[in-house]
């Protein structure tokens, strides 16, 4: 669902003169060819919608307007989800709940909305906990971490995955692939893809033979009764919807925080609520800012434009959040706080089922990271921090910060596995704020796969042990210790994905 390139693009953080010309000799705008999006300019230029090349001779709309992505999000009768009928190239193929319409979606939607709604509060919050009290312990005696790398990458990994009903090590398994998908070498990348595909088959299968109370094994127990690869392609759809962008909403809320001093103390002093915060950073920093899936059901006009049926239609939503008729720009985003009406979590049948589940996920990631590391700050100017390369997701490649070092230094090197690449170093660094000590003067150097590394060692935190069943007596001890487990595909996945690293 999420792809794209091109760095970050709030209204006015690139200049109209900075931004390359974006046209073909045919008028399109190129979006294959990458760079920032001029959005006021294009907003003033096109209105609503501009035509756009997906990739050369590849046709298709990128909406500009907050009321024409609106518009489309909602109607399912002009508009459809369902890439399958126009074959359009370029456009990956989904055979998910995402993917369709009408009575198709529904069947596959309820299964996820209903397993999502039995991670309430209750049960979701201990989770993130755990693994962000975790993440945040291995760097708390360093007094630097990248918050990325380290934190807001592999949490939502690690808490996906408990959810699912697995050990933690698949946790780590999962923030590996998360990470190698957005690889440079298409051959790292198409193996992440694989392991994805293994994982959530596997995790079927091991859930049909071994049912258990998590989201994996409520979603097969559903009326609806999903065929194997239909569950399959479910939870892949949970995981491939919710990582990155939960990721990316972490990440660039913590940055909003450190590099807002007015937004900071608003949301320690409490006038800034948690909840109104997050909707904040929707409305300004949205975590998806294009985003693919919906194709033309009909020839139709729509606003000003002549749409072939079939052509590709793509949600400009950074574009929407700053169109004039909703929002007076990024300076008057705190005003928007509390503002719901933002377009992050989409609109109509297709609108985000987890928006509830994913408020608690990041609301509670931010709260023990302010809370765990005292005195936070960037540890790099604003403008040196790297995004993603693309145009489609909006956040960091890594958010490298100081704070008060605590408590015991954790053994970062002993558990890191012996291939780990160049350590890299962060670039111009920020002068160290006053009153930190020599320890802070080492270089920034961090693995490149600093997110697996960090997730690494849930699997070592201490789980509540399972009590054993009532009236459980000597004769349970001994028979089952003779007995040899059959790998399943889980285990050789692991074990295959452990051996090559
Ligand atoms: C900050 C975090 C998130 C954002 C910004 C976000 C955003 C969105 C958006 C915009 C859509 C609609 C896509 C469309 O209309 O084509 C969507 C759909 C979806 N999201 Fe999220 N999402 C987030 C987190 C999550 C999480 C954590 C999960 C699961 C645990 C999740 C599961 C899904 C699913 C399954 C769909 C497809 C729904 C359908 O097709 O009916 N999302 N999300």
């Amino acid at each position: 669902m999420h792809q794209g390139t091109g760095p970050t693009d709030h209204e006015g953080a690139a200049t109209e003169g900075e931004a390359r010309c974006p046209y073909s000799a045919g008028g399109a705008l190129e979006l294959h060819r990458g760079g920032e999006l001029p959005w006021r300019r294009l907003r003033e230029r096109h209105g609503g919608l501009v035509p756009v090349e997906l990739e050369p001779g590849v046709p298709g709309w990128l909406l500009l307007g907050y009321k024409e992505n609106l518009q489309v999000l909602r109607d399912q009768t002009y508009f459809s989800a369902d890439p399958r009928p126009w074959g359009a190239a370029g456009v990956p193929v989904r055979s998910e709940a995402l993917g369709l319409d009408g009575a198709g979606h529904q069947r596959l939607r309820a299964p996820i909305v209903d397993a999502l709604a039995r991670a309430d509060t209750a049960r979701l919050v201990p989770v993130v906990e755990r693994a962000a009290v975790h993440l945040l312990g291995r760097v708390a005696a360093e007094g630097r971490a990248d918050l990325v790398g380290g934190y807001a990458a592999p949490l939502p990994a690690l808490v996906l995955n408990e959810l699912f009903g697995l050990p933690d090590e698949y946790g780590r398994l999962l923030a590996d692939v998360a990470e190698r998908s957005w690889s440079t070498d298409p051959g790292e990348a198409a193996s992440a893809e694989r392991e994805a595909h293994g994982y959530f088959r596997g995790l079927v299968e091991r859930k049909r033979r071994e049912p258990g109370e998590d989201l994996a094994g409520h979603l097969l127990a559903h009326p609806n009764a999903l065929t194997d690869e239909e569950a399959a392609q479910a939870l892949a759809l949970v995981w491939r919807s919710g990582h990155e962008p939960t990721t990316h909403l972490i990440g660039n809320s913590l940055l909003r925080l450190l590099e807002d001093p007015a937004v900071w103390t608003a949301y320690l002093g409490g006038t800034l609520t948690p909840e109104d915060f997050v909707d904040h950073v929707m409305w300004t920093d949205p975590p998806l800012r294009v985003m693919a899936g919906r194709y033309s059901a009909m020839d139709l006009r729509f606003a000003g434009a002549h749409i072939r049926r079939g052509e590709p239609l793509l949600f400009g939503l950074a574009s929407a959040h700053t169109d004039p008729s909703v929002s007076g720009g990024r300076d008057e985003a705190v005003s928007m706080a509390g503002n719901r009406s933002h377009l992050s979590w989409g609109a109509g049948a297709h609108r985000c089922p987890a928006t509830a589940f994913s408020r608690e996920v990041v609301r509670t990631a931010l709260d023990l990271a302010v809370d765990r590391l005292r005195g936070m700050v960037l540890a790099v100017e604003p403008a040196d921090l790297r995004w993603r390369p693309s145009l489609s997701v909006h956040g960091l490649e890594e958010l490298p910060v100081w704070f008060t070092a605590t408590g015991e230094r954790a053994q970062r090197d002993e558990e890191r596995p012996p291939d780990r690449g160049p350590a890299r170093t962060w670039i111009r660094r920020r002068r160290r704020p006053a009153g930190q000590g020599a320890r802070y003067q080492a270089p920034l150097a961090g693995p490149a796969r600093e997110g697996a590394a960090a997730a690494e060692a849930v699997a070592a935190a201490p789980r509540p042990r399972r009590r054993a069943p009532q009236g459980a007596g000597a004769r349970y001890q001994a028979p089952f210790a003779e007995k040899e487990a059959v790998p399943d595909p889980l285990d050789r996945l692991l074990a295959d994905w452990r051996s090559r690293r």
